[in-house]
């Protein structure tokens, strides 16, 4: 597991929507092979919702040959209702990239059978060849989705009974009024997260601190869901200061340490987008000094070295203009003119 700080939410946002932007075009996805992205709900991910549009705008980024799924639902909410998942994701996203409606796929909190629309879920991911990406976040119950304390690592996408906790954390959104916040919801399972070849999760905030501590400070535990990515071979979280609270310093300095010695040492050219040293040039034998100078290292917009889904390095790319997206046509329709607005937060860059 990678655990990147960063310095606060507005950072936290720009690194993972750079990384899914890295990740969609390093994978050059087209209509055969398509990226499939998990996407979360909440307030942590809008920021990068933002980022991803104006990607899009800018022509980095296509969503042609991207297929999602979003994480949950609540149930009996009317589908116009400005809290319905559906609503939000539209409202943040979808209704500003190119994404293909045939490939948007959420689950139906009206369904008459829910438990036979949670099967068409979990059918549905597995007839598009499983989830590439799953980006995240967690409530300060440590719950991956709705999937709340308790609940087993192993399950599947189903109907769940929210915990009083969530209820209350997400009154904000129905007016402060805990009553109008629908108790049940539907959501991916702890082990639909698992069986994604790759989960990212955004965790910012001081109320979140106890979650990530015991979630990658102590055991494996269904009463703090997230802890389960201990098990995942590729998984990443990516919080700000205030997140790690609660952590020891000596995890916190590890964890950055990692990234240190990443760029120092081994230079970030060598690095697979999934952290794996792809290969180490001569003067990179982890001698101090010997590599990277910080004028080699290459920058956000720079960075993006390709490799295979064993996360083996195999070519460079630079995607960041519609004439470097994929040749199949994936970018055929991204090159709108920029919105005006430029990226909230580009410093503390990503990578
Ligand atoms: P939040 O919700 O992003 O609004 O904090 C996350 C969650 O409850 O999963």
């Amino acid at each position: 597991m990678r655990l990147i700080v960063r310095e606060d939410p507005k950072a936290v946002a720009y690194y993972t929507a750079n990384y899914v932007r890295l990740r969609i075009n390093e994978f050059r996805p087209t209509h055969r092979r398509p990226f499939v992205l998990g996407l979360p709900t909440g307030s942590t991910p809008v920021e990068v919702y933002w980022h991803l549009v104006d990607f899009y705008k800018r022509g980095e980024l296509s969503f042609r040959n991207v297929v999602t799924f979003s994480m949950d639902e609540y149930v009996g909410l009317p589908k116009a209702h400005p809290e319905c998942y559906c609503s939000f994701m539209h409202r943040h996203l979808y209704d500003h990239i190119n994404l293909r409606p045939e490939n948007i796929n959420m689950l139906d909190g009206n369904a008459d059978d829910l438990t036979a629309e949670c099967q068409r879920y979990e059918d549905r991911i597995r007839e598009v060849g499983g989830i590439e990406l799953f980006l995240g976040g967690i409530g300060p119950d440590g719950h991956i989705a709705f999937n709340e304390p308790g609940s087993s690592l192993e399950s599947a996408t189903r109907v769940k009974t929210l915990a009083y906790e969530t209820v209350l954390a997400n009154a904000r959104f129905f007016g402060g009024d805990v009553d109008r916040v629908p108790k049940l919801a539907l959501t991916v399972g702890v082990g639909t997260v698992r069986a994604a070849r790759e989960v990212l999760l955004i965790i910012t905030g001081a109320h979140k601190a106890v979650a990530l501590a015991k979630c990658i400070e102590e055991g494996v535990n269904h009463m703090w869901t997230l802890s389960v990515v201990q098990l995942h071979p590729s998984a990443m979280i990516v919080c700000d200061e205030d997140a790690t609270l609660e952590l020891h310093v000596k995890t916190v300095r590890y964890f950055k340490s990692i990234e240190q010695v990443q760029e120092q040492l081994i230079g970030r050219q060598n690095i697979g987008l999934k952290g794996s040293i792809s290969r180490l040039h001569h003067g990179s034998t982890g001698t101090p000094g010997a590599q990277t100078s910080d004028s080699q290292v290459l920058t956000d917009s720079d960075m993006s070295s390709a490799h295979s889904d064993d996360g083996m390095s195999t070519t460079s790319v630079t995607p960041t203009s519609p004439a470097d997206l994929p040749a199949d046509g994936s970018g055929e329709d991204c090159a709108e003119p920029n919105n005006g607005h430029s990226p909230a937060a580009t410093d503390g860059t990503p990578f």
